[in-house]
């Protein structure tokens, strides 16, 4: 059913795979298939933490999560991050004097003097144009941090894209508009958990965003 590769394809014929999944029933008209089941989402997820956790787990990470971009996905990244620094003897003692705050740091706010020297992880779910990450990543860069390191969910195969190094990729996927898990349409589609396919009924009911 579902062609396991970074590319992602979406599973099955469209329409089809709507049966084989669960998906909240007042979405069922506006989407055309079943993308990247959450299942797959969680386990690609996993293994992005697991190579994370490789590239920089020797030293503090300090998790940035790009705003306006899901939570989920960044959640989810950290939790998995988490419980992997939990089981690793080398990185219980880079951080065993740093109960209070745990092993990743997660800032919210503007405080970004405190990225000189540490390990900063910027976390996205889908780069598309790329342009707000080269912006973000340079004032990142300004505060002379160790390493930074992109991780995004999702990339967009598009002519649009202006090329820059991503480090952590889950799926490649198509040039279509994608909604589900941590990706919305107007706040619409939270409570789906797969990475789906927008219809064009979808498009239309919920149009400003899905162009
Ligand atoms: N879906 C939701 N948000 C987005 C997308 C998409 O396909 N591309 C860029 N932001
Ligand atoms: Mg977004």
């Amino acid at each position: 059913v579902c062609s396991l590769s970074r590319k992602a394809e979406g599973v099955g014929r469209p329409g089809d795979d709507l049966d084989l999944f669960c998906v909240p029933n007042h979405y069922v008209e506006d989407l055309e298939k079943v993308f990247i089941p959450h299942g797959l989402i969680l386990d690609r997820t996993e293994k992005l933490a697991r190579d994370v956790m490789g590239d920089m787990g020797g030293h503090h990470i300090v998790a940035l999560r790009v705003l306006k971009a899901g939570y989920t996905f960044f959640a989810d990244l950290l939790d998995y991050v988490k419980a992997l620094s939990r089981n690793s003897d080398r990185f219980f003692k880079s951080y065993c004097n740093d109960q209070s705050t745990g092993a990743v740091k997660v800032l919210g706010g503007d405080n970004l003097s405190t990225l000189a020297g540490k390990n900063i992880l910027i976390v996205e779910d889908i780069i598309d144009f790329g342009k707000t990450m080269q912006i973000f990543l340079s004032l990142v860069q300004q505060h002379n941090p160790k390493m930074v390191e992109v991780a995004s969910l999702l990339v967009k195969r598009t002519p649009r894209s202006i090329g820059y190094r991503l480090d952590f990729d889950g799926f490649e996927i198509p040039d279509k508009f994608v909604i589900g898990y941590a990706l919305d349409c107007n706040e619409y589609f939270r409570d789906l958990n797969h990475v789906c396919v927008i219809s064009e009924t979808g498009k239309a009911k919920y149009k400003s965003e899905a162009e």
